[in-house]
């Protein structure tokens, strides 16, 4: 079936602490567009940090907020944009990256996301006693939404170097018309 969808953008989705914005800003300088986090977004219209809005408002209002700033994005063009780790699991904002972005979801376990985030402290959601617990309840909840990207890089074991590089072929082969799914995705 063709795919009749106009692929200006592109789209990094996944787990807190899968590598979205570093992956993202790397491909954007390599592919000549501009970088965009969806978190940022949020932050310049609230005018306070993520973590300051969850405290303040709760997370109810940053999801409106997310969704707002995913929508703005619609027409735009040459962008990379890095979402939210809950962003997708709202259809309305997986939809609305379709529309215009090739979406690709980078992936890792568990216990590689843990490893990755324990040292930082700005994700209100893994701010827990127990870190760990709360990445794999969220991780089994969320792996539904996440596995509906158009592509799933799995980031394990691989250099990012690597995985920036699977990245860009994605986008510069889906702008050649149709989408695939890497063979190490998620499991
Ligand atoms: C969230 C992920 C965060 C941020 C907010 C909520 C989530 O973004 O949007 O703290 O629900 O997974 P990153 O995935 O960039 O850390």
């Amino acid at each position: 079936m063709p795919d009749l969808r106009s692929i200006q953008n592109l789209a990094l989705v996944g787990f807190m602490g899968c590598g979205k914005s570093t992956v993202g800003r790397t491909v954007a300088g390599e592919l000549g567009f501009e970088f965009v986090d969806t978190d940022a977004l949020v932050e310049a219209e609230a005018g306070i940090p993520v973590s300051e809005i969850f405290a303040n408002a709760g997370e109810a209002a940053f999801r409106k907020l997310e969704c707002e700033a995913i929508a703005s994005l619609e027409t735009r063009r040459d962008l990379v944009i890095a979402t939210g780790g809950g962003a997708v699991t709202f259809p309305e904002n997986l939809e609305s990256l379709k529309r215009h972005a090739l979406v690709v979801c980078l992936w890792a376990g568990a216990e590689a996301l843990h490893d990755r985030t324990k040292h930082q402290t700005h994700r209100p959601l893994l701010q827990q006693e127990n870190p760990l617990e709360v990445i794999r309840t969220l991780l089994v909840e969320r792996a539904p939404h996440y596995k509906k990207a158009d592509v799933i890089i799995n980031t394990e074991q691989r250099p990012q170097r690597v995985v920036v590089a699977q990245v860009k072929h994605q986008f510069e082969e889906s702008s050649g018309g149709g989408t695939s799914t890497d063979s190490a995705a998620a499991s």
